[in-house]
């Protein structure tokens, strides 16, 4: 008895000294051991069922000693399994190492958009001089992108102005002045209102055409409201816009929807008016377009043309964004390249 129980420890002792290689499979193969020897089914609890065979005075001291193996082999286990679990953390310590001189990673803001820091300004300037900002949809009826405008079926401006069709009646509408008729529609005079939005018509991108790009329109209805109005109100908007020097000039134009139109240019903000490389030498740059309502228009929008007036107008957002930042190429502003964004 005494020798089998000498065997079983030196046999566990030695197999927990050779126990090792990676932590986590140590720390099985420790407890595999802890299992095969003092485990219910384990050899130090077999050998205690063989306490019967043993003579009755022996018995205390047989007990004895197994309980002294017993207690040998937990003691070393625990302090292998101590050791594997130190090792194990160690390992684990050194691979989550954070090493605090690397430069931190960026965190990227991003930035407005030109055309956004624009329209904010254009927004400004209108706002502070009473009008509202308003939105219309960008899937349109024909009848309000064109119809109600003055633009009948067969008329030529409705080639210039191909676009893209969502069927006969439903289209994605060229022009911000449908909101004009919608506003029209729905409210009664005064209005004063501006409404930016993106608008599409079939072109190829170059550095000056998208299929898709923005515009700011304008309308105001009242009694009483003539050329004079739109004029005072325009200069004052270029003014804001460009600089307190600038001047405009009316040139007349044609709009189906309003009568009479103009195009309207701004004296080059950047030479004053002599003519430079910006507007090409002739000292004017053209910003927008505008005119009084025709009369049709607010009749077909419920609004009696003899007792209101008014007028309307129409800025290229884009345009108004690359004269302002000085930007050669329209394209630049659709690439949200932050590195370009960054600049303005
Ligand atoms: N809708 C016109 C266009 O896209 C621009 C325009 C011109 C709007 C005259 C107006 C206006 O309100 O009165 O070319």
């Amino acid at each position: 008895m005494k020798e089998k129980l000498e065997q079983i420890k030196a046999e566990a002792l030695k197999q927990i000294e050779t126990v090792g290689g990676q932590s986590g499979q140590a720390l099985d193969k420790l407890n595999e051991i802890r299992v095969n020897y003092l485990g219910k089914k384990g050899q130090l609890t077999a050998l205690l069922k063989g306490m019967k065979d043993v003579a009755p005075e022996e018995r205390p001291k047989v007990g004895q000693m197994v309980n002294d193996v017993r207690s040998e082999i937990e003691e070393v286990l625990e302090r292998a399994t101590d050791k594997m679990k130190a090792l194990a953390l160690e390992g684990r310590l050194k691979g989550e190492t954070i090493d605090v001189t690397l430069p931190a990673r960026k965190n990227n803001v991003g930035h407005r958009h030109p055309n956004t820091i624009a329209l904010e300004e254009v927004e400004r300037i209108f706002v502070g001089m009473g009008y509202e900002v308003v939105e219309g949809p960008e899937v349109e009826k024909d009848y309000y992108n064109f119809e109600a405008l003055n633009i009948p079926a067969d008329h030529p401006a409705k080639d210039e102005q191909d676009t893209f069709y969502v069927n006969g009646d439903i289209l994605l509408r060229t022009q911000t002045s449908p909101v004009q008729v919608r506003v029209m529609e729905q409210t009664k005079p005064p209005i004063r209102i501006i409404a930016p939005g993106r608008v599409f018509r079939s072109d190829e991108v170059d550095a000056t055409h998208s299929p898709s790009f923005h515009q700011i329109e304008g309308l105001v209805v009242d009694k009483n409201i003539t050329f004079a109005d739109l004029k005072g109100t325009l200069a004052q908007f270029a003014k804001e816009l460009f600089g307190e020097e600038t001047k405009v000039k009316f040139r007349p134009h044609h709009f189906p929807f309003t009568e009479p139109s103009a195009e309207v240019d701004v004296s080059c903000f950047k030479c004053g008016g002599k003519g430079c490389r910006f507007c090409k030498g002739s000292g004017w740059i053209e910003i927008l377009g505008c005119g009084m309502v025709h009369p049709k228009v607010l009749k077909m929008s419920g609004i009696d043309p003899e007792v209101y007036s008014g007028f309307a107008f129409g800025v290229g957002l884009e345009r108004i964004a690359l004269l302002k930042y000085e930007i050669d190429d329209m394209r630049l502003l659709y690439e949200n390249d932050i590195r370009f964004l960054k600049q303005f």
